[in-house]
Parts: C-alpha cells; sequence; structure tokens
C-alpha cells in the first residue's frame, strides 16, 4: 500500500531534543537532523551527540542550543577555558583551518555555481590565542547580585557572564578591563538592564595598539547618573590607557556605535603600525581586529592587485584608508570612498603622515557616490572592495560593471555574500582567477578571504538591467 509522502515533525520552541550532528554550517552551527527536520545546533560539532532546546522552529529548518555533551566527537579537544567568543576551541586548529578553507569554496560552488578558479591554500593565523586589539565587553549582574563585566551568556540576550581573562585579549588589555570593572564596583555604579531598560553601565570597549602598546578604554552607559559620575578617578584608575572616553547612549538596541561620546583623558585616537604604516585610528572607525593578520591580508590584495605603476585604484569601504595606502606608492593614483566621515578624516591625516601624496580619500555611500566618483576620477584600473558582512547590493555590483575597471580585488568577512557578488561579476564577462582564504579569527567560525577578478582583454562586459537579474534572496 502506497505510505504516501515521508511525514517530517517540526520541532517546537522549547523542545528538548537529543541530536546527532554530522556536518558544520556557514556560521559555525552544527547540522543535525531530526526525524527528516533540519536543526541548527550552537555548542556542538559533528561527531557529538547532544541534549538541545530548540529556539526558533521554522518552516524548512529549527535552531537549538546544546544543554549537555551526551557522547562527545572524537576529534573534540579540550577547551582551553569557558570563552562565548572561542566556541570553536574545540575542534583542533589543523581541521578548523581546513573547514574554513572548504567552506569558502563550497559558497563559490554552491552558492554562486562558480569554479575553474585556483583555490589557494588558507593563511594560518600567526597566533591562535590573544590576537583580537579590539574586545567589547557588557555589564551585567551575577546570581548574587555582583557587577560582572563579560560577554552574553550563549543564546541569552540579557545574561552576562563575567570572565577574569579573557584568551582572546592580551594581558594588558585584560588588566585595563579589570581596573574599570573595579572602579566601577568602588563606585557602586549599576549595570544596565536589558530587561527594564534601567541602569547605567552598558559596555565597555577596549582598543589595542599591537605594534605601539597604546590602550583606548571607552565605557558606554545610559545617562548620566542621579549620583554623580566621577571622571577624574575613573582616568586614575584606568591610567594604563592612552585613551579614555565616556560614550553616553540611551538606544534600545545592545550597541556601542551610536550616542554621545566625550575624552574623558589622554588623546582621542590610537596609534597603530602596520605595513610599514603610521596609523591613528577614531574610536568609531573600523579597524580589522586581528593586526597580525590584517597585514597578511593586505598583503594578499596587494599580490592580486598586480600593480605595475600607472595604474588609477578604487579603495571602495576604505575605512582609515589602510589598504588604499599600503597600494598607492605602487600606482599613479588611489581614490578612497568610506560612509563615516571620522574614519575618511583619519584617512587623510594617515596619507599625510605617511607622505603618501597621490590618495584622495571622500565621504559618501559607494550605492550613491560610486557614478560621481567615476565621472570625477576617471575609470579604474584596479578596484578594491571590502564590504560588510552583507556584501554588495546588485545595484553596487552593476555600478562596479560600468565603472569596468581590468581587475577587482575583493576582500570579503562573508564568503556566502562574495559567492552571488562574484557570480554576478563573471555573468558580466569577468573572470574568477584565484580565490584565498586567511584565518583571522583562529577558535571562531569566521571567515575572510581575498578573490581576484579580471575582466579578459578585448572582453565587453554585459551590464544588464535590474529586471534582468536573477532575485537575490537576502
Ligand atoms: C569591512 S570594513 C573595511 C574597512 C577597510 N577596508 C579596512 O580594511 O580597514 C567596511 C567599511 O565599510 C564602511 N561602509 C559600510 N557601509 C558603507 C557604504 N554604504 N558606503 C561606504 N562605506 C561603507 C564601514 O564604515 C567600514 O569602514
Amino acid at each position: 500500500m502506497d505510505q504516501g509522502p515521508a511525514v517530517t515533525t517540526r520541532p517546537r520552541r522549547g523542545d528538548e531534543l537529543e541530536l546527532s550532528v554530522d556536518s558544520l554550517a556557514f556560521g559555525g552551527a552544527g547540522v543535525a537532523r531530526h526525524a527528516g527536520f533540519v536543526v541548527f545546533v550552537s555548542g556542538a560539532v559533528p561527531g557529538d551527540t547532544v541534549r538541545a532546546v530548540v529556539g526558533k522552529s521554522k518552516r524548512a529548518y529549527a535552531e537549538a542550543r546544546a544543554l549537555e555533551i551526551l557522547s562527545p566527537s572524537p576529534d573534540r579537544v579540550a577547551p582551553l577555558a569557558e570563552h562565548p567568543g572561542a566556541p570553536w576551541q574545540v575542534i583542533p586548529y589543523a581541521r578548523q583551518l581546513e573547514i574554513k578553507h572548504d567552506q569558502v569554496d563550497e559558497a563559490l560552488r554552491r552558492i554562486g555555481r562558480l569554479d575553474g578558479y585556483a583555490l589557494e591554500p588558507i593563511v594560518p593565523a600567526v597566533e591562535q590565542w590573544r590576537y583580537r586589539n579590539k574586545l567589547e565587553y557588557s555589564f551585567g549582574t551575577d546570581a548574587a547580585g555582583e557587577l560582572v563585566c563579560g560577554f552574553h551568556a550563549p543564546g541569552q540576550w540579557h545574561e552576562i557572564v563575567g570572565l577574569s581573562d579573557c584568551l582572546l585579549a592580551s594581558e594588558p588589555a585584560n588588566r585595563a578591563r579589570e581596573e574599570v570593572l573595579a572602579w566601577c564596583r568602588a563606585q557602586r555604579l549599576t549595570a544596565f538592564d536589558r530587561r527594564t531598560g534601567t541602569g547605567f553601565l552598558r559596555n565597555l570597549v577596549v582598543r589595542e595598539g599591537r605594534r605601539t602598546g597604546q590602550l583606548q578604554v571607552r565605557l558606554v552607559t545610559g545617562p548620566k547618573p542621579a549620583g554623580g559620575f566621577d571622571a577624574d578617578s575613573l582616568a586614575a584608575a584606568a591610567s594604563s590607557a592612552s585613551g579614555l572616553l565616556w560614550t553616553r547612549t540611551d538606544a534600545v538596541a545592545e550597541t556601542t556605535a551610536t550616542g554621545r561620546t566625550e575624552l574623558v583623558a589622554g588623546v582621542e585616537r590610537l596609534d597603530e603600525e602596520l605595513g610599514g604604516l603610521q596609523l591613528a585610528i577614531s574610536p568609531q572607525a573600523f579597524f580589522q581586529t586581528n593586526t597580525e593578520m590584517a597585514e597578511q591580508l593586505y598583503a594578499l590584495a596587494a599580490r592580486y592587485a598586480e600593480l605595475a605603476g600607472p595604474e588609477r585604484i578604487y579603495d571602495l569601504y576604505c575605512g582609515i584608508g589602510t589598504i588604499g595606502l599600503l597600494l598607492a606608492p605602487r600606482a599613479a593614483q588611489l581614490w578612497g570612498l568610506e560612509l563615516i566621515e571620522d574614519a575618511v578624516a583619519d584617512a587623510v591625516r594617515n596619507a599625510q603622515s605617511n607622505q603618501v601624496d597621490n590618495a584622495r580619500f571622500l565621504a559618501g555611500d559607494v550605492r550613491l557616490a560610486l557614478r560621481d566618483l567615476v565621472a570625477r576620477a576617471g575609470q579604474p584600473d584596479v578596484l578594491v572592495v571590502d564590504p560588510p558582512r552583507a556584501g554588495l547590493s546588485q545595484k553596487i555590483v552593476r555600478r562596479i560593471i560600468e565603472a569596468a575597471p581590468r581587475r577587482i580585488v575583493y576582500v570579503s568577512c562573508n564568503p556566502t555574500t562574495l559567492a552571488p557578488n562574484a557570480a554576478q561579476l563573471v555573468q558580466a564577462g569577468y573572470e574568477l582567477r584565484r580565490v584565498r582564504a586567511v584565518d583571522m579569527f583562529p577558535q571562531t567560525p569566521h571567515v575572510e578571504c581575498v578573490a581576484e577578478l579580471v575582466r579578459p582583454r578585448g572582453a565587453q562586459l554585459r551590464v544588464r538591467s535590474a529586471a534582468d537579474e536573477p532575485q537575490q534572496t537576502r
């Protein structure tokens, strides 16, 4: 008798399931199946059997969080310390590298339907621990009612777990966090309660110049507390900081990017050295969080740019100008474009202090400003693009195709958005020549990579209209 199609039972929020994890998804969650239904499990690696609680449950898949490892994967290694920011520390480092290398390839092949490119071996990290030059901590209150400064507990938006040694930060950066926490406790300041929106202390951002030894400490709070805020005693407590800043915000979301920032003591910008450049970084400007590996990432971008000397380069999403300033001395002209005005001001200052006199940096939204840039500067020979995780919209890719650079160097922090962007460029006539992952973030699932696309000599590019483009799912 015909049994009909197999019935899959959709798990519901709050269900506890026993799951066997057989692979890893992009973003790092384990993939398991429950009665034919795909479940993405955080806190689990391939080979684990876990007890997990279901969070979101959608039509096509569910998300769950591992509560208990019932039977560990034979590949697991012992974690160095509880650290919500290092979920892959249980995977041997050599295996982490293999997974990241394969995920870049898989994204390009499966999402972008691309092939024929050279996939160069992943560049391993110089330091597997204590490599981050920036950490954003959150304040909270522990079960005993004591103020803590650490990270969100896995899967919890309001619960903060304190820590005494963050293994992703250097020892001096850890000491700076502890000094500020001790001062906050002594002042009897209260943590912001994410459920009620009350309380004062929200986040602590510690940034480090790895090559200069400078520390920038930024306390993010709600509005001024009724009892006052003794900025002078904070400056005395955080004496190791080269710059101490205070940001006040009433944002509902957990963000350190908004609000009013004032300088409490020291200097506003952080000095860093990278690839022979002396850089000054404003508190709100983007800077790659692994200085040593950023140097290798940019060296790779420079290699893929294949500069001979006469080129006009565009550096889109240029931040404080780092990539462009490294490339400009090997080319004729450099034009950088960036949204955040403070970062553009840093880029201009950094060009002057490094005697790079063929670089111009403009503030603007790439989405709106690219055509104007081409009209003003002329067509680029080489275009470097380094967008945020969401990648480029189809419209921005069309603007790049109109600009018709001979070579595109795409620096990506997300292969799943690089893939459709690269596919659109290939459909227009570019060749995806080579790709290489760089491990900027050991012990985490984050993957960074660089891709080189080239317009073959004599090739006519096809610029499609918006209506001709396949719909992107994002
Ligand atoms: C991944 S970072 C890269 C920065 C720089 N290339 C570097 O390596 O330090 C992306 C940058 O894009 C900027 N950005 C985001 N959206 C933008 C937009 N629509 N137009 C221009 N810049 C934008 C961000 O402020 C950030 O500086």
